[in-house]
């Protein structure tokens, strides 16, 4: 059985932070922020209103409607976030439990941003064995909340929005569907983008682990090295050359990330989808949210060969080539 994309959705909150909001709150400049990550701006969403369960139920909602299924078909949900709702149970069960579902499993991964091409190769594998037929994949992260929104977390904050994205991934024996995920980690780095301690764990006068740390040059440099390493490996493996990509959907982690990776590839500008100045970086969600708008735009046509790649916390990385 093949494991191929049926359905997308997405949903973001209302509330739009510009880089001008921003600079009323911290030291930084719209000049600044867009020279650096080409980010305009982000939404944030209300902690609880707009939790990560929350805005993945309706990303989930639109991604059923959109592959015409029904809940009740929906044998197995993933669940990728680095913010769940609560430290534990993870968010799969809250939606199940919102979507009012039979006694399914529900299953969270906590890959950060390469949580969407982590999770594609669960489902593959799943859908492969024959163990399910039509899986429920959700990337939602409610990020805003545990920013530090102070001159002192900037080179953070200014990055990062909330956000959420779903997929459903169903078996077919057409000639379609998810054809190899390449994923990669390296622990030695797992300091290097990290939020340590829950908030709440002592206040942030007192441990300033309970805020979110980012080396970001060196996040940088490792960021354009791995995802030319995953789509290069991927490429090889489908026997492609980068001009038989008809869409390639990089995690929106920076636009600068994501222009060096095009001109190495030489990929045109139609090839590649970007909305960071919108959104900013929605960690897991990034992708599947440009998915979402990239489908509704008719820019994934049966057919296509689209290629997804992500670089993130732990460092984990991967990609993923998929035939439409
Ligand atoms: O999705 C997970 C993967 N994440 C990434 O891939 C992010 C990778 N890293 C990056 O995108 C970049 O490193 C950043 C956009 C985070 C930062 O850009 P940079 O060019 O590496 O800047 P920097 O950290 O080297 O900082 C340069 C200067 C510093 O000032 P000094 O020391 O030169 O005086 C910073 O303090 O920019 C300052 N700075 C800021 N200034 C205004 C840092 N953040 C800000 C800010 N506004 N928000």
């Amino acid at each position: 059985m093949n494991a191929a994309i049926i359905g997308v959705g997405h949903h973001v909150p209302d509330n739009v932070v510009t880089n001008k909001d921003l600079e009323k709150v911290m030291e930084t400049s719209d000049e600044w922020i867009k020279e650096r990550s080409g980010i305009k701006e982000r939404r944030f969403g209300d902690a609880i209103e707009e939790s990560s369960s929350r805005m993945g139920y309706k990303a989930a909602l639109m991604a059923l409607q959109n592959a015409k299924i029904d809940k009740h078909d929906i044998d197995l949900i993933i669940f990728s976030t680095l913010n769940p709702d609560y430290f534990f149970p993870g968010c799969g069960v809250l939606l199940q439990r919102d979507l009012e579902l039979k006694e399914i499993p529900a299953l969270d991964i906590r890959q950060q941003c390469s949580g969407f091409v982590y999770g594609l190769s669960v489902a593959k594998a799943y859908i492969n064995s024959g163990m399910y037929k039509n899986i429920l994949f959700v990337c939602s992260e409610q990020q805003s909340a545990m920013l530090d929104l102070t001159t002192r977390g900037r080179n953070i904050s200014v990055l990062f929005g909330d956000g959420a994205g779903a997929v459903v991934i169903s078996a077919t024996i057409e000639d379609k569907g998810i054809l190899s995920t390449h994923l990669y980690s390296e622990g030695a780095f797992a300091e290097e983008l990290t939020l340590k301690y829950l908030q709440g764990k002592g206040t942030v006068e007192e441990k300033d682990d309970n805020l979110p740390f980012m080396n970001g040059p060196l996040v940088f440099k490792h960021a354009v090295l791995r995802f030319s390493q995953a789509i290069n490996e991927g490429l090889i493996v489908n026997n492609l050359k980068p001009e038989n990509l008809d869409l390639f959907i990089p995690h929106q982690a920076n636009l600068r990330i994501s222009e060096f990776i095009q001109k190495k590839l030489n990929l045109t500008d139609n090839q590649v989808y970007n909305n960071i100045e919108k959104y900013g970086n929605t960690t897991s969600a990034s992708i599947p949210i440009a998915l979402s708008e990239a489908n509704k735009k008719g820019k994934v046509k049966p057919g296509d060969m689209v290629c997804f790649a992500a670089f993130g916390s732990g460092f984990t990385w991967g990609s993923a080539f998929v035939k439409w």
